[in-house]
């Protein structure tokens, strides 16, 4: 059977509709996100889950990765995802990736999921940023459907747990071309589910070939300046975080019990990202 992780929990609520969903394992993030958890929330949505599924932890430190691993203990599965490179000058580079995998090879993990890029050069949902601080990725990287496969051929070389690659993957022959390459072992998937939890489990049955790309159409234009692409950071910036926007509007429509609206548009969803940031931060400020 397919082992899958629903990456990103935060409450007992949300692990219970991951495992309803099919998952084998949850995640919970203990590095800076708006989905990040203390170790005692993580430890009752651990306790919540136990029998049922398994639970794996994301960090940023590597002192975090130890001090998670000795809290949990041996047996409990401890996962890190890593940027491949920033993708950005001076930035997190290929070769410092490779330097972390090394240190990490010493840290008893279970998984190490790969993906790459940053806010400002967003190569992880498929966009370039700045031109003037952009690395560019290889072009046999840029003509893959998968943006990160060609670092995970490296980063297979150096690391001795398990690698997942994250970042574009949509078809099943993608997936099992990269499979059957050896340079992954599991195929990490984020956006599909954001309109459709069961896209993979429908995948896995043979029922679709490939999985929903939304994001090929989330733009003000496709080309031009209006578009990602634009030479104008302003309509780069409502492209990508408009993109990002409509995601985590379509998991909020989900979370409720109402259906995903797919027309919802760039700007709009651009519009109401920045109110629902804003609100939320207010909040936290009170
Ligand atoms: C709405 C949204 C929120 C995300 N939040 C996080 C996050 O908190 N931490 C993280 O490492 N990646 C985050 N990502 C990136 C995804 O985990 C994943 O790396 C990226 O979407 C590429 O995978 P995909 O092509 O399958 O979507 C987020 C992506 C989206 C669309």
């Amino acid at each position: 059977m397919t082992w899958i992780k629903i990456c990103g929990i935060t409450t007992p609520e949300d692990a219970e509709m991951a495992i309803e969903l099919g998952a084998s394992a949850i995640g919970m993030i203990f590095a800076p996100s708006r989905r990040e958890v203390t170790i005692d929330r993580a430890r009752g949505i651990a306790e919540h889950v136990r029998g049922r599924a398994e639970v794996v932890g994301v960090f940023k430190e590597i002192e975090t990765v130890r001090a998670v691993r000795q809290t949990v203990g041996d047996d409990f599965p401890v996962s890190v995802k890593l940027n491949s490179d920033d993708f950005r000058k001076g930035g997190f580079s290929h070769e410092d990736c490779l330097a972390v995998v090394a240190r990490l090879n010493h840290e008893r993990i279970d998984l190490l999921e790969i993906s790459g890029g940053t806010y400002e050069q967003p190569r992880l949902l498929g966009v370039a940023g700045r031109q003037a601080d952009a690395v560019e990725p290889r072009p046999s990287t840029q003509a893959r459907e998968a943006y990160f496969l060609d670092y995970a051929a490296a980063i297979r070389r150096v690391a001795t747990m398990p690698l997942m690659v994250t970042g574009g993957f949509r078809s099943r022959a993608g997936m099992e071309a990269a499979l059957r390459g050896g340079d992954t072992d599991m195929i990490g998937i984020a956006r599909p589910f954001c309109t459709d939890p069961d896209c993979a489990r429908r995948l896995l049955r043979g029922e679709i070939d490939t999985l929903p790309a939304h994001e090929a159409g989330l733009h003000l234009a496709r080309s031009g300046w209006l578009s990602p692409a634009s030479p104008l950071m302003l309509f780069k910036v409502i492209n990508v975080i408009g993109a990002q926007g409509w995601y985590y509007q379509q998991m909020d429509r989900l979370a409720v019990g109402r259906p995903p609206e797919l027309g919802r548009g760039v700007l709009r969803s651009f519009l109401r990202h920045l109110w629902d940031e804003l609100t939320r931060a207010s909040k936290l400020q009170r």
